[in-house]
């Protein structure tokens, strides 16, 4: 079932240190997502510990937050159809030994914190996720001159 669907990307410290910004989102775009919402800023810890809620009492938490905090991130809104899904391919698997050649992570991460990118892994999840970096007037409706042509017509 095609669904369109947003979701959460996070660009995480590492590759904005790295000057993967560019090369992470043409990933993205060049797949047809559309950008809703896109901002550089630097994490709070308490923005951080509501966004990685979910894995409190963990034995790498500690240094996660630290290290989402430590310099900025880019926090991207993507929409497309099966959106969640799609962006979890393209980004890889978490597990640096799993990641497969051609996905972000598999070109460009080794390590499994330092792993340049975050995504949302479900529907409930984005939507919490979204609500935490972005305020609602922060994310744009529009037609991209493409729409048309990236999608057949609903059959
Ligand atoms: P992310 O997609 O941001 O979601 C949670 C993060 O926790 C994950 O990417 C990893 O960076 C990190 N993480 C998950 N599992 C481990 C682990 N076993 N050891 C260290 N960090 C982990």
């Amino acid at each position: 079932m095609t669904e369109i669907q947003r979701t959460l990307v996070i660009i995480k410290p590492d590759a904005v240190q790295r000057g993967l910004v560019g090369e992470v989102v043409h990933r993205f775009e060049r797949k047809g997502l559309k950008l809703i919402g896109l901002k550089l800023f630097k994490l709070s810890d308490e923005r951080a510990k509501e966004l990685y809620q979910p894995h409190q009492g963990k034995f790498f938490y500690d240094y996660l937050i630290e290290f989402m905090t430590s310099s900025p991130i880019v926090a991207i809104c993507l929409e497309g159809a099966n959106a969640i899904d799609i962006v979890r391919i393209i980004n890889g698997a978490t597990k640096p030994e799993e990641a497969q050649p051609g996905s972000i992570r598999g070109d460009f991460s080794i390590d499994i914190t330092h792993n340049v990118v975050h995504a949302s892994d479900s529907v409930e999840n984005a939507e919490r996720e979204l609500a935490i970096l972005f305020e609602p007037n922060e994310l744009n409706e529009y037609q991209r001159i493409d729409d048309e042509i990236l999608y057949s017509p609903e059959l």
